[in-house]
């Protein structure tokens, strides 16, 4: 069973509405997991050079291309410019690393991961100034960074590009700038965080939006332990709603807030290396919502930003952050 249910994008490329997320995931994991997820049908993959798997995925892809399992026009593979590469002059060796590491010649999607620009040392870790705060360069100028993303394409190295991360005032900026519209921002989306306004605002500009933590990503809670930042997280599959909606259905949590996310014309990547869970994730499409349970579930928004890169200490002082919390300093 393939994932056949696409998202038409604002340049006609159609983007499956599931893929497989892969924050968080080891080496090992993520090899098996790949091979689980494009034998249960996934063929839509998202990952990023800071989530360090570019290379175990580049792997199974490898193999599964070779032996003509599949074929790369039949692949959705996105990724990511780095919070550490927000500059002109980096967004191109930066996506031919990417490439390199991924064993392809384009990707599908190439997005700037975050508004923000981080500093690293020459050895490839981050920059702390004597409080222990990661330090930003504020130098970051989206629009410049965007000529050079609208370059990849007119090369052939990005079939689309787009943002993550991205707030409704970034995104109008680069429409006004650019001359290839962004096609996509990947923001943060599920039933706790609906960032109605944002999502609204993209949509009627065309650039589509993908849904990460569609599941509320429990585990961001290590990222933060080791950052020292102390907060409990909510578990979106264990709302009453959400689980009352699901046994209605004969369905898991997970697959009615998967499905609550597609029915609203949004992609999700949900992240798994479970087999199981990774089926139980693309199994979201012989079910319907009604009216009245999407409007329940519209209803539980609570503002609460599960990914509020607080774990970055400091990137608050960035001018282009704009997820400040009671968590960031
Ligand atoms: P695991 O990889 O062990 O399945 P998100 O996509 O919001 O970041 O959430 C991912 C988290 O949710 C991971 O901890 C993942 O764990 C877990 N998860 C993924 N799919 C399911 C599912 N269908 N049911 C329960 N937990 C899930």
């Amino acid at each position: 069973m393939a994932s056949t249910k696409f998202l038409t994008l604002n340049n006609g490329e159609k983007m499956p509405v599931i893929g497989i997320g892969t924050w968080q995931s080891s080496d090992e994991e993520i090899e098996t997991a790949i091979d689980v997820a494009l034998s249960a049908g996934y063929r839509h993959i998202d990952t990023a050079p800071v989530y360090g798997n570019e290379k175990a995925i580049g792997r199974v892809l490898k193999r599964w291309l070779d032996a003509g399992k599949v074929k790369r026009e039949d692949l959705y593979i996105v990724t990511k410019l780095p919070p550490i590469a927000n500059r002109p002059h980096e967004v191109e060796p930066t996506i031919k690393q990417s490439l390199a590491d991924l064993q392809l010649d384009y990707v599908d999607m190439y997005l700037v991961h975050t508004p923000f620009t981080l500093f690293i040392n020459p050895d490839g870790s981050f920059q702390f100034d004597d409080e222990g705060r990661v330090k930003v360069d504020k130098s970051t100028d989206h629009v410049a960074v965007w000529a050079e993303m609208e370059k990849l394409v007119a090369s052939g190295l990005a079939k689309s590009i787009g943002v993550s991360n991205f707030s409704k005032e970034q995104v109008a900026r680069l429409l006004k700038n650019c001359k290839i519209r962004p096609a996509n921002n990947q923001i943060e989306h599920h039933v706790y965080l609906q960032q109605r306004d944002l999502v609204d605002f993209c949509k009627a500009e065309n650039v589509a939006i993908t849904a990460y933590s569609p599941l509320g990503s429990k585990g961001i809670a290590k990222f933060n332990a080791a950052a020292g930042v102390q907060r409990d997280l909510p578990d979106l599959m264990d709302i009453p709603e959400v689980k009352q909606i699901a046994e209605a259905h004969k369905k898991t949590p997970a697959q009615v807030l998967l499905r609550w996310i597609i029915d609203t014309g949004v992609v999700a990547i949900p992240k798994s290396t479970n087999e199981s869970r990774l089926k139980q994730n693309l199994d979201v499409f012989d079910f319907e919502l009604s009216a009245e349970e999407v409007a329940k579930l519209c209803a539980l928004d609570k503002n609460i930003r599960i990914c509020d890169f607080s774990f970055f200490r400091g990137v608050e002082q960035h001018p282009e952050f704009t997820f400040k919390n009671q968590f960031t300093d």
